[in-house]
C-alpha cells in the first residue's frame, strides 16, 4: 500500500473542490474515478489535470472489475466516496438512478474495498480508511425549535434522495460492524461555492438573476437550510480522514441557518452591488408551488468534530455568498458551457408545473 487516495465523484461539485484542495495541501497522489454524468465536469479540474500526482479514470462505481483493478494497481491508503446522484428534485421525478448509484454503487465499492483491505498486511490494514461522504438529509426534517441534528439523531429520510443516502450510510455502518472495514462517515449540511451545478438553489438563483429570469422560491420560502462553504466541507473531510476514529460518523455543519427567502435576498443584494441593473434583482423573486414532501428545516450540531478533531468552519455565510456570486460572475463561460442542451430540458421539466417560473 502507498499513500495515494482513490476518490469517487471527483468531477462533481464537492468532489472537484476536494481534489483541488487535496493537491494544493497534501503530498499524496490522488486517483479520481468518475462516470461523468450531467453533474460531472472535467473543466473543473483543468488546472491540475496534467499534474504528476493526479490521475483521472472514466468509469462507473458499479463496475466492480474496474474498481478492483484500481485497488490492485494503485494500492491506495484510503477511498473517499463522493459519487452520487445528489439533487432532491431529480430524485422525485426519477428515483431509480439514485438507487443504482447511491445504494448499489456504495455496496459495490464496499465489497471491493473489503476484498482489497482483507488482503493487506496487518500494518496496512490498520492504516486503510473508507470515507463515505453523506448528508444531513438522512435525519429528516426539524421543527422550528428542535435541537440540531447530532450523530445520535434517529434516521428519518423523507425524499428518495435522502432514503438512498440513508441506505448507503447503513451499508457503510454494517460493513464496519460485521467485517471491521475501517470506515468513516461524514454527514454534512447544504454546500455552496464554486463549480456547483445551477440546478441547486444558490447557483440557480445567480444564473436566473443574471439572465433576467424569475427567481422561483418554493412554497413560502421559509424553509431553513444550514449553509456551508464548500472549502470548509473539504477541509473537514481531510480532517476526519486523518484523525477520525474508524466506525464513527461525524456531522459537519456551518452553524449558518438561513431561510430560503433570506438566502435569495442575500444573493440579490450582492448582485445589486457587483452587477447593478435598472431594478433590484429581488424584484425577480416569484413564489412557486412547493417541492413535494419538502423538508422544513435542517440544522447540524457539529460539536463532535469540533471537540474531538479540532475542526472549525472558516468562512461565514456573508463572506461565502459574496465569494460565490463573484466566482459565478467571473466564470460565465463555465456556466454557459454546462447550461446548454440537457440542462435546458431539465429546467423546462422541473419548472413546467410551477408556472414555467424559471
Ligand atoms: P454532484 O451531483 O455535483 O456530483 C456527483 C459526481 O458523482 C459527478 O461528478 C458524477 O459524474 C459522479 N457520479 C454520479 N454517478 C456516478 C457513478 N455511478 N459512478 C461514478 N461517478 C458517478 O454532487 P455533490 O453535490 O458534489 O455531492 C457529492 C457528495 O456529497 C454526494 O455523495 C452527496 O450526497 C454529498 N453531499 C452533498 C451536499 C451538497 O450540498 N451538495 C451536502 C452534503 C453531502
Ligand atoms: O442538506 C444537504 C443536501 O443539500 C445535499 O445532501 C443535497 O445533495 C443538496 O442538493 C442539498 O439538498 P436541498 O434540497 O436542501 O438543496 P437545493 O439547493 O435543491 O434546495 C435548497 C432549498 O431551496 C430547499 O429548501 C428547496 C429550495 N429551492 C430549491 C430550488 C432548486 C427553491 O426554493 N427553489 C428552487 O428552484
Amino acid at each position: 500500500m502507498n499513500d495515494s487516495i482513490l476518490v469517487t465523484g471527483g468531477a462533481g461539485f464537492i468532489g472537484s473542490n476536494f481534489v483541488l484542495q487535496w493537491l494544493a495541501h497534501e503530498s499524496a497522489p490522488l486517483i479520481n474515478l468518475d462516470s461523468l454524468t450531467y453533474a460531472g465536469n472535467l473543466a473543473n479540474l483543468a488546472s491540475i489535470s496534467e499534474g504528476p500526482r493526479y490521475r483521472f479514470v472514466h468509469g462507473d462505481i458499479n463496475d466492480r472489475a474496474l474498481v478492483a483493478g484500481l485497488f490492485r494497481r494503485h494500492q491506495p491508503a484510503a477511498m473517499v466516496h463522493f459519487a452520487a446522484e445528489s439533487h432532491v428534485d431529480r430524485s422525485i421525478l426519477g428515483p431509480e438512478e439514485f438507487i443504482r448509484t447511491n445504494v448499489h454503487g456504495t455496496f459495490s465499492l464496499l465489497e471491493e474495498a473489503k476484498a482489497y483491505w482483507k488482503a493487506l498486511p496487518e500494518c496496512d490494514q490498520q492504516r486503510f480508511r473508507f470515507l463515505h461522504v453523506s448528508t444531513d438529509e438522512v435525519y429528516g426534517s426539524l421543527g422550528e425549535h428542535d435541537p440540531a441534528f447530532s450523530e445520535t439523531t434517529a434516521y428519518a429520510p423523507n425524499s428518495p434522495y435522502a432514503a438512498s443516502k440513508a441506505a448507503s450510510d447503513h451499508l457503510v455502518r454494517a460493513w464496519h460492524h460485521t467485517y471491521e472495514l475501517p470506515t468513516l462517515t461524514t454527514n454534512c449540511s447544504n454546500n455552496y461555492g464554486p463549480f456547483q451545478f445551477p440546478e441547486k438553489l444558490i447557483p440557480l438563483m445567480i444564473h436566473n438573476a443574471l439572465a433576467g429570469k424569475t427567481l422561483p422560491v418554493y412554497g413560502d420560502g421559509q424553509n431553513v437550510r444550514d449553509w456551508m462553504y464548500v472549502e470548509d466541507h473539504c477541509s473537514a473531510i481531510r480532517c476526519v480522514l486523518s484523525n477520525g476514529r474508524p466506525g464513527e460518523t461525524y456531522n459537519i455543519g456551518g452553524r449558518s441557518e438561513r431561510r430560503n427567502l433570506e438566502v435569495v435576498r442575500s444573493i440579490c443584494a450582492v448582485l445589486d452591488e457587483l452587477r447593478p441593473a435598472a431594478h433590484s434583482y429581488a424584484d425577480l423573486i416569484t413564489f412557486v408551488p412547493d417541492r413535494p414532501g419538502h423538508d422544513r428545516r435542517y440544522a447540524i450540531d457539529s460539536s463532535r468534530v469540533e471537540r474531538e478533531l479540532g475542526w472549525h468552519p472558516q468562512v461565514s455565510f456573508e463572506d461565502g455568498i459574496r465569494r460565490t456570486v463573484a466566482w459565478y460572475l467571473d466564470h460565465q463561460d463555465w456556466v454557459a458551457a454546462i447550461t446548454s442542451g440537457s440542462y435546458r430540458d431539465w429546467i423546462a421539466t422541473q419548472y413546467a408545473n410551477r408556472g414555467g417560473a424559471a
